[in-house]
């Protein structure tokens, strides 16, 4: 396997764990909030993550590469408010997606053509999450911290769940 696509594989795999366990901190500060809608949505969330993971990992083992599992730093245990938790959550998906872009220019500069269409299983995720995250974050604002509100807030989370377990690609459940 081509050593700079290897590099950058390796280096979205750690940003994919950091993005697992990032969740999982939002989920259980959701959790302990009292809103249990949304520690579900986030808990599920950090288990994509972990699949986003998993999937370079075989991908990289796979093609003769070898797989770093590196050591994850400490994500925040305290937000402000929900709102907060979402801008966050917003702010972290764009950078993965301008890792992921690096990704595609890499495997363009170096004609690993086969990565290149691995990774646009990741190119149209991240369109669809941030998409998502814009969304929840337009309703927060719109409900601007109403109790009644964020109470249907958080079970519309549940929905949501359910909703993308079935709009998810096949074989993002599979592997
Ligand atoms: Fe796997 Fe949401 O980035």
């Amino acid at each position: 396997m081509n050593t700079r696509v290897e590099a950058a594989l390796n280096d979205q795999i750690h940003k994919e764990g950091y993005s697992s366990q990032f969740y999982l901190a939002m989920a259980s500060w959701a959790e302990n909030h009292g809103l249990s809608g949304t520690a579900q949505f986030l808990y599920s969330h950090s288990d994509e993550e972990r699949f986003h993971m998993l999937k370079l990992i075989k991908f990289v083992n796979e093609r003769g590469g070898k797989a770093m599992i590196q050591a994850i730093e400490q994500p925040p245990i305290e937000f402000k408010d929900l709102e907060n938790v979402f801008e966050q959550l917003l702010n972290h998906e764009l950078m993965v997606t301008d890792s992921i872009n690096n990704l595609v220019d890499i495997c363009l500069q170096e004609k690993d053509y086969t990565t290149h269409n691995f990774v646009q299983w990741y190119v149209s995720e991240q369109l669809e999450e941030e998409a998502l995250a814009r969304t929840i974050l337009d309703k927060l604002k719109l409900i601007d911290g109403d109790k009644g509100g964020l109470y249907m807030f958080d079970r519309d989370l549940l929905k949501m769940i359910t909703t993308r377990a079935n709009s998810t690609p096949a074989d993002s459940k599979a592997q």
